[in-house]
């Protein structure tokens, strides 16, 4: 079984969570430059703006597609790594996929992670 983690994560944190990643055995990674906001409404994290209008956060998104039973643990590494304890350290959630074809060989499920 397979399941894709999405992380959340403030940009400056990358790099630890990528090593952090590769470490427990991590081999490959998706990372998208994103924004968004989370229950403070983008506000506390930046001072500038209107009171009304919601400001859009920079942040990174880091997608991994891992074998069920890592799931939780890399999910762990991930929190540890990424957290700064102030306010809009991110999110991080997984939802279980159908299916993983690595291109160059065609080889399916767990083999083409
Ligand atoms: N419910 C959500 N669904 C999708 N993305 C979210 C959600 N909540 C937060 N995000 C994404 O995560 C980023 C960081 O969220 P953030 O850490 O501020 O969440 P929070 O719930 O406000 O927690 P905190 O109180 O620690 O700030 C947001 O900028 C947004 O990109
Ligand atoms: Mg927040």
């Amino acid at each position: 079984m397979l399941e894709l983690i999405t992380a959340i994560i403030k940009p400056h944190k990358l790099d630890d969570v990528k090593e952090a990643l590769l470490a427990n055995g991590v081999e490959g990674m998706t990372v998208t430059e994103v924004r968004g906001f989370g229950r403070q409404r983008g506000k506390t994290e930046n001072f500038r703006g209107s009171e009304y209008k919601i400001d859009l956060i920079p942040k990174m998104k880091i997608e991994i597609v891992v074998a069920a039973e890592t799931a939780d643990h890399l999910i762990a590494v991930i929190v540890e790594a990424a957290r700064t304890g102030k306010i809009g350290d991110g999110k991080v959630w997984k939802m279980a996929i159908d299916g993983l074809t690595r291109v160059r060989t065609g080889e399916m499920g767990s083999e083409a992670i």
